[in-house]
């Protein structure tokens, strides 16, 4: 028998994780199974728990659970607890850990795959739910000379950025305040994006210098991506990358294996250009 991983979520159906794992088993060689569970809030704790009574050897989890996750395992490892959330378990003996992979997916996407570097940046991070503060340690790590927080309700960013003041130099203001400041590296984390909406940013805090990244992803272009390409940004992306890297760090949790991503990602990319060109 294949040992089972699978994915929590609702909605999940079309989720691109059985492809990106089933590529990464295929290319290193690893006897496993990856399945969809369609688990409303209600029965998550239950299902989740019957998967590994059942021999379940690891999970992903995405929304809605993500945060309920992180009281369902036994241990949190310390990225798990400073995101407050956990994207993937791990069984270790007769216990579950739970981890968080999305700031590491992140922070592989913007430096190994987009190639993206520079001395003291200043990045601004739009969001301050969920997904935000998944990002914080990752944003981080690029040593930024100032992250701005900016959020539509100001004070949850002024509460994200007052947990992570002691880890780097980090600001909070709410969208209006951004008029005419200058940002190398924008980074998209509201869910704005899921609902075809962009931010209401000031347009200025984008010009041929700035690169935008939106964690958010689709067939074509999200919102935020084509607005920041119609404000003429050096470089305007999408998450697919993180995406694949954060499967790739969960996938290396379980199995010990680094998967290859660069050509996952390219199949990725080729499926999501095929998708966005087949009439509805
Ligand atoms: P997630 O886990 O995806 O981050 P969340 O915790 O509900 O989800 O957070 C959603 C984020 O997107 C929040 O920062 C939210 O702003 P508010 O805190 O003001 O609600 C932001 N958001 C959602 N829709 C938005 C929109 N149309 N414009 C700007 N921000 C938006």
């Amino acid at each position: 028998m294949p040992d089972a991983y699978g994915l929590f979520g609702f909605p999940v159906q079309h989720s691109w994780s059985p492809f990106i794992h089933g590529m990464f088993a295929r290319q290193s060689g690893q006897d496993m199974s990856y399945r969809l569970f369609e688990t409303p809030p209600e029965r998550f704790r239950t299902d989740a728990l019957a998967f590994f009574s059942g021999g379940g050897a690891g999970a992903n989890v995405t929304l809605p659970h993500k945060r309920t996750a992180a009281d369902l395992v036994n241990e949190l490892t310390r990225r798990a607890q400073l995101a407050d959330a956990v994207n993937t378990i791990v069984r270790r003996d007769e216990q579950l850990v739970g981890d968080n992979t999305d700031g590491a997916g992140l922070f592989a996407d913007l430096t190994k795959n987009l190639q993206l570097h520079w001395d003291s940046p200043r990045i601004l991070l739009l969001g301050a739910g969920g997904a935000a503060r998944g990002a914080m340690e990752a944003l981080l790590s690029l040593q930024p000379e100032l992250l701005v927080i900016a959020n539509r309700t100001v004070d949850r960013a002024i509460e994200l950025a007052t947990e992570f003041a002691e880890l780097g130099p980090i600001a909070a203001c709410e969208f209006s305040k951004l008029e005419h400041r200058r940002f190398d590296l924008i980074v998209n984390a509201t869910s704005a994006s899921l609902h075809g909406d962009v931010p209401l940013v000031p347009i200025d805090v984008v010009d041929s210098t700035t690169t935008c990244y939106d964690m958010a992803y689709g067939a074509g272009d999200t919102a935020f991506v084509a607005w920041a390409k119609r404000l003429g940004a050096a470089r305007a992306e999408q998450g697919w990358g993180m995406l694949v890297e954060q499967a790739a760090e969960a996938f290396q949790l379980w199995r010990g294996v680094q998967p290859d991503t660069a050509p996952v990602l390219k199949a990725l990319r080729q499926r999501a250009a095929m998708v966005a060109r087949s009439p509805s």
